[in-house]
């Protein structure tokens, strides 16, 4: 009985604890706190972008030092790894996104969020261009601002190889827009598939969904879509659920080629088993209304009917960013993207002052939210590195001025004394070069089942199934970035779980 006692007791103080806990965590980043106010003789960051790089930089950054301005053409965050599960219903959209406001809040000195589009940047005169892009435009919509430091993470854009039919007949998976249109158009293709009187070809037809790209993205949708065909399509359509075919268009030779190989046939096999069709050496030619045109490995072609095309055929770089490197000719000639130096500077810049983080650059890592984020964080201990420096040079500067106005002989050692100490101190303060550290690549492949790359000691584990479905779970409701954002969306797992997904169109 003492035993139970205590157990209650220890239980009861634990939940009150934990909701104590929680409430203070909620309070906290629902009420800010009072901001310093932009200080003229601070340097000012301008932060194109709102995505991976850029949100991490801002979470770590240290903005007593600086003036910050945030400018982006959307006005949060969008957390991508959950993006096809916004696709198909498994989340509601708003669970993975998150206003840049709530982070700008609670940084110490006030941040500037600016919804606009940067249009040009003049790195000589370090000024940035940008417009108001939205439905709604006020007398202002056009403006140009300064900076000191332009950290540059615009991201990417998809690319269509300039293959007929892609930017007006397909749907993308980059933005929440482009989830959201998927959702509505799969809905529509199934009740379309159900209208009175429909020819048994055009079922068909309707009930195809051609995934072109067998990169994570394209994988991932298509595991999504097998989900929502499996747990609600079956009880809600009973009729045309059995008719739904997925197809996975790939060029290359085989799909996820940055996993190891057992992971690939692992991904394969599960795939054949979900009766997903995989075809590799196969190339999207054309897309039409009502078909896809494709290059079979025999080089012929054949045109298959289908309802739907999601494309995810890959990065290229934005417009903006092509103008920007046109801008160093003679430096900026990646096709993939801005070429940066060790510390992110973007090569052939007058005096450093634009970083480039992100899927805008070309480096020798894969365009991924992992680099981004780590090289955001790396560029935020730059920045504090940045301040010190400028600090110290300050006081250096003073001191040779006090040296220049002093007579007395005792005074001036002393001076020079300390001239050396704040000297010896910026000698040490050496910028180290951007390290990129690979936690592993996960990818979500459908029916409950994940796999995984995760590097151990020097070599490297590679799993897949239920279990690591858990871990990817776990691991992304812990990268999300805000307390908000793990409730919302372990949330929505919950829901869909118990009652579904659901099966409405707006
Ligand atoms: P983004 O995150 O794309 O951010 C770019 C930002 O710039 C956006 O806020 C955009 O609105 C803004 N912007 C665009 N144009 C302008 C302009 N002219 N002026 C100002 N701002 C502009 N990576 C992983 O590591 N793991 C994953 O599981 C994973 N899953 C993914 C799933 C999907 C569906 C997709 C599409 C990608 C996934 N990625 C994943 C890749 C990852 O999302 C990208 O590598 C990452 O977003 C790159 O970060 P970024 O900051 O460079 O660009
Ligand atoms: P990707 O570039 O990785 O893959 C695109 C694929 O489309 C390529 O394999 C290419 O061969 C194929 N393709 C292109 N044109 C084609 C055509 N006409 N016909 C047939 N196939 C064609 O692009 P993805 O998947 O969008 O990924 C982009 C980046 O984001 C990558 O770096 C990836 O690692 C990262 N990412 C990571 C995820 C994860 O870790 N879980 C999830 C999604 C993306």
């Amino acid at each position: 009985r003492q035993f139970t006692h205590i157990l209650g007791r220890t239980t009861l103080i634990a939940l009150l604890s934990g909701t104590a806990a929680f409430i203070y965590v909620t309070q906290r980043e629902r009420n800010p706190g009072p901001q310093l106010p932009h200080d003229p003789s601070k340097k000012t960051i301008v932060i194109l972008g709102s995505g991976w790089g850029a949100t991490s930089l801002l979470k770590t950054l240290d903005t007593t030092e600086y003036n910050v301005v945030v400018i982006s053409p959307k006005n949060y965050f969008l957390f991508t790894p959950l993006l096809p599960s916004v696709a198909l219903g498994t989340l509601s959209p708003r669970s993975i996104l998150q206003p840049t406001r709530y982070l700008a809040r609670h940084k110490s000195r006030e941040v500037r969020v600016i919804e606009a589009e940067a249009k040009s940047v003049d790195p000589i005169n370090k000024t940035v261009t940008f417009e108001d892009d939205s439905e709604i435009k006020g007398q202002t919509a056009h403006t140009t601002i300064p900076y000191d430091y332009l950290v540059y993470a615009v991201g990417a854009e998809v690319q269509t190889f300039g293959i007929p039919g892609v930017q007006e007949k397909a749907c993308f998976m980059k933005e929440m827009a482009d989830a959201e249109k998927m959702q509505r158009r799969f809905k529509d293709c199934i009740e379309t598939a159900g209208f009175p009187g429909q020819s048994d070809s055009e079922i068909d037809r309707l009930l195809h969904v051609v995934v072109v790209g067998g990169g994570p993205t394209g994988i991932e949708v298509s595991g999504e879509i097998h989900d929502f065909l499996e747990d609600d399509l079956k009880s809600w359509y009973p009729e045309l659920a059995g008719r739904v075919r997925i197809s996975l268009v790939e060029a290359l030779p085989s799909v996820l080629p940055m996993f190891s190989k057992q992971l690939i046939d692992y991904t394969e096999s599960t795939f054949k088993a979900s009766k997903i069709q995989v075809l590799t050496k196969t190339m999207v030619k054309e897309i039409k209304d009502d078909a896809v045109v494709l290059q079979m490995p025999d080089k012929s072609i054949q045109e298959v009917p289908c309802g739907m095309v999601v494309w995810a055929g890959g990065n290229k770089g934005r417009k903006i960013t092509q103008d920007l490197m046109a801008q160093f000719p003679s430096v900026q000639t990646n096709r993939r993207g801005i070429t940066v130096d060790d510390h992110l500077r973007m090569v052939g810049v007058p005096s450093s002052s634009i970083f480039a983080i992100g899927d805008c650059t070309s480096t020798s890592y894969a365009p991924t939210a992992q680099v981004a984020s780590q090289q955001g964080a790396y560029l935020a201990r730059v920045f504090t590195q940045i301040a010190k420096r400028d600090k110290l040079e300050g006081k250096l500067k003073e001191l040779e001025d006090k040296k220049a106005m002093t007579l007395k002989e005792e005074e001036k050692t002393a001076l020079v004394g300390e001239e050396e100490g704040v000297k010896g101190q910026i000698a040490k303060l050496k910028l180290r070069p951007f390290h990129y550290s690979h936690q592993g690549s996960l990818a979500y492949i459908g029916s409950d089942k994940a796999i995984a790359d995760l590097p151990f000691l020097n070599g490297n584990i590679a799993t897949g199934g239920v279990t690591t479905y858990l871990f990817w779970r776990s691991a992304y409701l812990s990268t999300l970035f805000s307390l908000r954002n793990r409730v919302l969306v372990a949330n929505d797992w919950l829901i869909t779980k118990i009652f579904g997904r659901d099966l409405s169109r707006d």
